[in-house]
């Protein structure tokens, strides 16, 4: 297994382009499961997620036709001309839970799916229930059996009325995508508004479909008998802008973020601009710089528009070399402070009261072998590492090809000594 090797201590300091989301583009990609017309989807980030989405897909029989270029410019173009098999099998969907967003698009267009449940996950226990019941909801019936969620609808979908319970991205994109070919008119109140969801409608109303409330928690969708094909744009990543722009944070460093949108990114603006760092849109993107100190700052992850969980790693690894005491709440996810054991192992100080964690600062951290559980606690032992005197040797490197494109390539054009060992 591939490891990587960071000497810390160097300041970040030049450009770094940032890819297309891969939370973006994992939805976008299920969509092409709800017509028979080529769907192009451009700025595909080259990633381990988008190869096992591809593979899941490709096994749904939708021809996959892809173009890979440097710095998330990929393009794919995927065709669901006729669905050849609507199960989607325990082997793919265990490596990646995204998988389940194939339930609502198979189920819509031909009335039937088999979705193996996900099962355990690193960071919690990351049920399906608002899935299972917005689907019913739309008139469907699921039974569950072997491991698997047994979908029907004969006649179609039927638009409802869903309130979701809690609100959940992925719960919320099943349904957009449904709702889309749905006979009638579906609302979904307490949805999610991550922008991620929001490029998923956009996209899902250039294929016909009607939909309103883009980007808010009430989204009025009124379904097609079908949809068509169109090419779209996928959104900048704005976990990959947070940690990068986290990683010039912890080093003192300076770096512009090509092609970021700050604007996805206020909460994690505002949130550490007390920190002391500094932000500054531009034309070609966001500019990050940390001159002078690090201050200590408590943050709380919540639903869009709050401080997003997949960054909560990263801005505890940061918190770590700040002067002063940190509370950092996860509300997100049970179990999502695996990062903590593998920081003190660097010198970290860090107490963990249940959903909360204190940090507090240490004058720097030193190099040590590290592993992690899960993509964003992989990411914060990088970050981690750079700030840190001495080597830091991280582990499971796998984690971080799921969600970062070009990870060392990308830091180490900015000054960063780091290296992939291949064994
Ligand atoms: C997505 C993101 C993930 C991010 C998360 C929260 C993708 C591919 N992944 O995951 O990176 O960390 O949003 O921003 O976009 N829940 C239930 N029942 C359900 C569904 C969810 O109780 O049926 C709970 C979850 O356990 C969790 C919370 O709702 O506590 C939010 O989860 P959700 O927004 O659904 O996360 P994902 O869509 O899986």
């Amino acid at each position: 297994m591939d490891k990587i090797r960071i000497r810390g201590g160097r300041p970040l300091k030049g450009d770094i382009p940032i890819s297309g989301a891969k939370n973006a583009a994992l939805p976008l990609m299920a969509a092409a499961l709800l017509t028979d017309q080529p769907l192009t989807l451009t700025r595909l980030p080259d990633l381990a997620d988008i190869a096992t989405m591809g593979t899941l897909l490709a096994g749904h029989g939708v021809e996959i036709e892809r173009v890979r270029s440097e710095g998330g410019q990929g393009r794919v173009t995927l065709t669901a001309k006729q669905i050849t098999d609507t199960r989607a099998p325990y082997d793919v969907v265990r490596k990646m839970r995204a998988s389940v967003l194939v339930l609502g698009p198979l189920l819509a267009r031909t009335g039937t799916a088999e979705v193996s449940l996900p099962g355990g996950c690193a960071i919690g226990t990351r049920p399906v229930d608002l899935h299972i019941t917005g689907l019913e909801a739309l008139g469907a019936k699921i039974e569950l059996k072997d491991g698997y969620m047994h979908a029907r609808a004969p006649n179609g979908l039927v638009g409802a009325h869903i309130v979701f319970s809690k609100v959940s991205v992925g719960a919320t994109e099943n349904l957009l995508m449904a709702a889309s070919l749905a006979r009638g008119e579906t609302v979904l109140a307490n949805a999610a508004r991550e922008p991620e969801v929001a490029d998923l409608a956009t996209c899902l109303v250039a294929m016909g479909a009607e939909i309103d409330g883009i980007g808010t928690s009430t989204l009025t969708i009124r379904g097609r008998d079908r949809l068509n094909g169109t090419q779209h744009a996928i959104v900048p990543d704005r976990i990959e802008t947070g940690t990068y722009a986290m990683a010039a944070a912890a080093t003192g460093g300076s770096v512009h973020l090509l092609g970021a949108d700050a604007q996805a990114l206020t909460a994690v603006i505002d949130a550490l601009g007390p920190a002391g760092v500094t932000f500054t849109a531009t034309n070609r993107g966001l500019k990050v710089e940390r001159a002078n100190g690090l201050h200590g700052i408590d943050v709380m992850t919540e639903p869009y528009p709050g401080f997003p969980t997949d960054l909560q790693a990263q801005v505890m690894a940061l918190m770590t070399v700040a002067e002063g005491a940190s509370l950092i709440t996860e509300t997100i996810f049970e179990n999502r402070f695996m990062h903590v054991p593998e920081l003190l192992r660097m010198g970290a100080s860090i107490t963990v009261h249940g959903a909360s964690a204190l940090v507090r600062g240490v004058d720097h951290l030193t190099g040590a072998q590290v592993m992690a559980t899960d993509l964003r606690a992989s990411v914060s032992l990088v970050l981690a590492g750079l700030a840190a005197s001495g080597e830091t040797t991280l582990n499971r490197v796998y984690h971080l090809d799921r969600g970062y494109e070009a990870l060392e390539q990308k830091l180490a054009a900015c000054g960063a000594d780091i290296e992939r060992v291949r064994e």
